[in-house]
């Protein structure tokens, strides 16, 4: 050790304790001892005098309408002392923690100095009425701005504060305090503050936090509490002391440091009020204390910081919670704001003044807008509108048709084959299809408003959805023993996408018995091999499509880094302000399972969302916070889902084809529902993936139209990615899905009945 880091270890360490200040009163000999002793025992101390000034103040305060000269002001302040030496006027404050010896003036004329410039904003009777008001404070970040409010404007007799934690340097983005308290208690830290203001003000803390133990004396010990300020992240002591405050009729306040979020809460006056305004009423408040994982406290918490109406930049910040930072962020403007504005509240209340319940928002950004508009003034993407698939269209669609005479299906037949159709699967589950039977035909028609993406130029959407549409057709005519002559595009217009004909008789396909029970299953499952058989059924399955191929993938390192491309393809997507849309304005039904279930699209429940990923979603919901995330170049945390998966699942499969125009992409939308009705035929649960191969076809078919040239980069990295993992030569690939051994799935999507995809328009038998 050398001699510079000895003597740092010999220097005084200082008082992490002490919090408060002692009164002394020089008048009596008593307080002339204890100074005597003070000033002798400790050679540190330092002596801040400065009554005089004091007692010019105390003059001009005592004398408001007097225009004083200097000398006159000095006169009369030394003719207050009314012939005590100054040395013994007032009180000697000591605070040991700084070793400071403090003259000041004695409490009333303190006081009066202190809040001389709160006239008339508090009249001198309003101001004896706060200094009899007793505030609760737990957690002491918005906190200590709330009791440092209170103390400058006098409004409490008595401040008790409760907080276990210590002050960190990260909390001095938010808490007004000087370095040397980095380590204390923040409780000790506040008490030590306010004393520093004002000796005279009563605090009492709890270091140790709020507890079952000590919840009764907090709120009553010395009087019962005016007001509760809670202020602290967990939400058991949030509950707890809700109920206590409740149980003894005291008013609560809460800020929460974004978009001037306040929550008041009058027990005293509305003792039937529930707490946190019902918010949690639906909720078993015993297991809030026993909540421990994030998954636990969500459903408690969400409530209390409002989902739906955070700032967006709160948004996009708790999407990245655990992936680029480490937990809320809080800024100074929004915690002195709150300070302010609960300070304000309490005045009024504890002045009869102010007597609601509710939540507000004291929102600087919306009450202080740019009148330049602002660059946060994005808008909603424009959007391509496709004309719907009316019945009118339908006919005049099919009236291009030149008629071929085969045997005509019986109006039996078409009803039974488009129950079969549209159980096929659909992106999004949109359903784009409509049918009609003419000229003992069924025509398939594509719906365009429902079924077409901004981001799928290369038409690979309608071809998937579409292509498992005939095969469910071909499958389910197969059981009836007919064999059918399908015509892709038969004028050439991608709306009109087949028509199918009887041509024969057949057997039924082995496939076609599942039609019922594919489904899709998003559900994570136990990572179990998959069998050599369940790969060469569903290859055989595919192997029947012409210039289709089947790739499979099984080892857990392939799979990890597939996550990876997925993960990576489905962030770019929610990212995308068309693919964004899409999925949360198209396709996403918010309905819980308990209300009336949606005919299409993606109920909430078919996602197999943890509650945390549910939020996510919720929050993701946001244009403006991914516009953010994507300006950030963050939004990694959407990976996480995905890599979760993949960790439990058994393989993924991709179909290629080597015919990618339209009618062989057609073809391969058949190839994908026959591996998916093979693997399903096992037991084996699917999920499809299109992220990243539609997204990449959309570059390579469509020009990338709508896609910055990084979002096109980046796209076209993950699909040499792709290729790469599966040693994709010169096939096209068209789909992916992964494979697990999992429980069944929680919902399953629903469809539109058959009386709205058949053309009511009676045609021509
Ligand atoms: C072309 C296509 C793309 C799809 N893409 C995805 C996808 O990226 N992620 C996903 O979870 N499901 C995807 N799906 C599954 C559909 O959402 C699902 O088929 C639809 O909701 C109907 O539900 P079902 O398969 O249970 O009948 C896709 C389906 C198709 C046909």
């Amino acid at each position: 050790m050398n001699a510079w880091t000895e003597a740092l270890n010999g220097a005084f360490q200082p008082d992490l304790h002490s919090h408060r200040p002692v009164i002394i009163r020089p008048s009596s000999a008593e307080g002339q001892a204890v100074l005597q002793d003070l000033l002798q025992r400790d050679p540190r101390i330092v002596v801040h005098d400065h009554l005089h000034s004091q007692l010019r103040e105390l003059v001009k305060a005592l004398n408001p309408s007097v225009k004083w000269e200097a000398a006159a002001l000095d006169e009369a302040a030394r003719a207050h002392l009314a012939g005590v030496p100054a040395e013994e006027y007032g009180v000697w404050v000591h605070y040991p923690w700084s070793h400071r010896l403090v003259h000041l003036l004695d409490e009333a004329e303190f006081a009066l100095v202190r809040t001389d410039r709160n006239r008339n904003k508090i009249t001198k009777d309003e101001q004896a009425i706060l200094s009899g008001k007793r505030v609760g404070v737990i957690g002491l970040s918005v906190g200590q701005s709330v009791s440092l409010a209170l103390a400058m404007e006098r409004s409490f007799g008595e401040l008790r504060l409760a907080d276990f934690d210590t002050l960190d340097l990260s909390n001095l983005n938010r808490i007004r305090s000087g370095v040397q308290s980095l380590g204390l208690n923040k409780t000790v830290n506040v008490a030590r503050e306010i004393a520093e203001i004002d000796p005279f003000l009563q605090v009492t803390v709890y270091p140790e936090g709020i507890t079952e133990g000590n919840l009764e004396d907090f709120f009553t010990r010395g009087g019962k509490l005016d007001l509760l300020v809670e202020e602290c992240d967990s939400v058991a002591v949030k509950i707890l002391a809700r109920q206590k405050a409740k149980e003894l009729r005291v008013p609560v306040v809460m800020d929460t440091s974004d978009r001037g979020l306040i929550d008041v809460e009058r027990f005293d006056l509305e003792p039937e009020r529930p707490i946190l305004h019902g918010l949690v009423a639906h909720l078993d408040l015993a297991q809030a204390a026993k909540a421990r994982t994030n998954e636990e406290k969500l459903p408690f918490v969400i409530p209390v910081i409002g989902l739906d109406t955070m700032s967006v930049r709160m948004k996009a910040s708790m999407l990245e919670i655990e992936s680029t930072v480490g937990t809320w962020p809080q800024l100074a403007s929004s915690v002195v704001l709150g300070g302010a504005l609960v300070a304000d509240l309490h005045r009024r209340m504890a002045l009869g003044q102010f007597t609601s319940s509710g939540r507000w928002f004291i929102d600087p950004e919306e009450l202080l807008q740019d009148r330049g508009g602002g660059p946060n003034a994005k808008g909603q993407p424009p959007l391509p509108g496709a004309e719907p698939m009316s019945d009118e269209l339908m006919t005049a669609l099919a009236n291009k048709l030149e008629t071929v005479p085969s045997d005509p299906l019986s109006q039996e037949q078409f009803d039974r084959l488009v129950s079969a159709a549209i159980m096929a699967p659909s992106a999004g589950n949109l359903q784009p299809w409509r049918f009609m039977l003419r000229e003992g035909c069924l025509l398939v028609f594509h719906d365009a408003e429902r079924g077409d993406s901004p981001l799928d130029g290369g038409r690979l959407i309608p071809a998937m959805d579409m292509g498992a549409c005939l095969e469910n057709i071909r499958l389910e005519a197969s059981t009836m023993g007919l064999a059918l002559r399908i015509d892709a595009y038969p004028t050439g217009d991608h709306r009109l996408v087949a028509r199918v004909q009887l041509s024969g008789r057949t057997s039924a396909d082995p496939l076609a018995a599942n039609l019922a029970l594919r489904c899709t299953n998003r559900k994570k499952g136990d990572a179990r091999a998959l069998p050599k058989e369940a790969t060469t059924l569903i290859a055989e399955a595919v192997a029947q499509v012409p210039d289709c191929s089947l790739h499979m993938l099984d080892h857990r390192d392939a799979l990890a880094d597939m996550a990876e491309v997925i993960g990576g393809a489905e962030r770019l997507r929610v990212l995308h302000p068309l693919g964004h849309h899409d999925l949360f304005r198209k396709e996403l039904r918010w309905t819980s399972r308990s209300e009336e279930r949606p005919l299409d699209g993606l109920e909430i429940g078919t996602l197999e969302l943890k509650s945390t990923e549910e939020v996510g979603f919720r929050v993701a919901a946001d244009r403006a916070a991914m516009d953010l995330l994507a300006e950030w170049d963050a939004g990694r945390g959407f990976m996480k889902m995905t890599r979760e998966q993949f960790q439990s699942a058994s393989g993924l499969m991709l179909i290629a084809t080597r015919r990618p125009d339209a009618s062989g992409l057609l073809e391969a939308g058949r190839a994908m529902q026959r591996a998916w009705l093979a693997a399903s035929a096992q037991g084996i649960a699917v999920h499809p993936c299109a992220a990243p191969i539609l997204l990449s076809h959309h570059v390579r078919f469509a020009g990338g139209k709508g896609m910055s040239e990084p979002f096109q980069r980046q796209l076209l990295q993950l699909r040499d990615r792709m290729r790469e993992i599966f040693a994709l030569e010169t096939d096209e690939p068209v789909f992916m899905m992964r494979l697990s051994y999992a429980p069944s799935p929680t919902a399953r999507s629903l469809r539109r009945p058959t009386s709205a995809v058949i053309a009511r328009t009676k045609s021509p038998a």
